[in-house]
């Protein structure tokens, strides 16, 4: 029997259509609109296009987006000058670093200069460690939009064991933190899987559920997914040929599934919904 397929698309249409709702009520009873800044460096041209799809979404739900386009050669005193400067603008209610930065920008003196209040993206130390806490001023866009999808598809993650393929700070870490919290759409066992696990798809094959976020292309296989798991693909690779295909061999595994997640129309829309609600949680903190 073929998995049940989550739908990402839909799912977000419906979260923003919401959203826009909320931003209306907000707008009216304050007076302010919310507005996110965005600032891309260099000419990375998937960046490029996540940063664009990103806008048009903020556009499409009523909120202010303002794009500030860097050199790839800018230096890291002028990306923290412009940092600093929407930091203090009181008109810019959130934030958004697009990474990757070019080589010579460290990534984590960026992302530390921007004031928590307006860390939208929740990569802030102060932000990530109050959500650890399980008292979340943010969540993740990626990860809490995985959540969604999981609950969408009705799997129980309570006492399931979940298998996170990745250890990034931005999907992998964040997520086995949601999942392994109490409450809804949490309460799972969780083990992080990366590059040097040993027997990994002997421990992936273990897995009721598994969230695929480590950027090789089909990596999960048939083979190592258990009869009826629960697959959620965060991975976006182009290949040579200009295919998107996810960190999941979709066409085998969605045989072998219970539910599975398509790339594209995943986790890619959640992630910007996810991002649209923490710039309304922003907007409605910092007035
Ligand atoms: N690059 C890849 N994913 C993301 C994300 O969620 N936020 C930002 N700012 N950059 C990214």
């Amino acid at each position: 029997m073929s998995a049940q397929i989550i739908d990402g698309k839909s799912l977000a249409e419906k979260l923003r259509g919401q959203l826009k709702a909320d931003v209306a009520e907000f707008q009216s009873q304050t007076g302010i609109v919310p507005h996110l800044a965005a600032v891309l460096v260099g000419d990375d041209p998937a960046s490029a296009v996540y940063v664009r799809n990103k806008q048009r979404a903020c556009e499409k739900a009523g909120i202010r987006s303002t794009l500030h386009r860097l050199p790839s050669e800018t230096t890291e005193t002028e990306l923290l000058d412009l940092v600093q400067q929407l930091n203090r603008d009181d008109s810019v209610h959130g934030i958004l670093v697009q990474l990757p930065l070019p080589p010579q920008i460290r990534e984590t003196a960026i992302l530390d200069a921007v004031v928590p209040m307006k860390d939208v993206d929740c990569f802030h130390p102060e932000n990530v460690g109050l959500m650890v806490q399980g008292r979340p001023r943010y969540l993740p866009c990626t990860p809490s939009g995985c959540q969604l999808l999981i609950q969408e598809s009705g799997f129980e993650t309570a006492g399931a064991h979940a298998v996170i393929l990745g250890r990034s700070e931005i999907v992998g870490k964040p997520m086995a933190m949601l999942l392994v919290q109490k409450g809804a759409v949490a309460n799972a066992t969780v083990t992080i899987a990366h590059s040097r696990t040993k027997n990994l798809a002997e421990l992936v094959r273990q897995a009721d559920l598994i969230v695929a976020a480590i950027g090789k292309p089909k990596f999960v296989t048939a083979e190592m997914v258990k009869p009826g798991a629960c697959v959620i693909d965060v991975g976006i690779n182009r290949l040579d040929d200009g295919t998107l295909v996810g960190d999941v061999d979709y066409e085998a595994v969605k045989e072998v599934a219970g539910a599975i997640t398509p790339v594209p129309g995943g986790v890619g829309p959640m992630t910007i919904a996810m991002l649209l609600q923490n710039t309304l949680t922003a907007a409605r903190l910092l007035s």
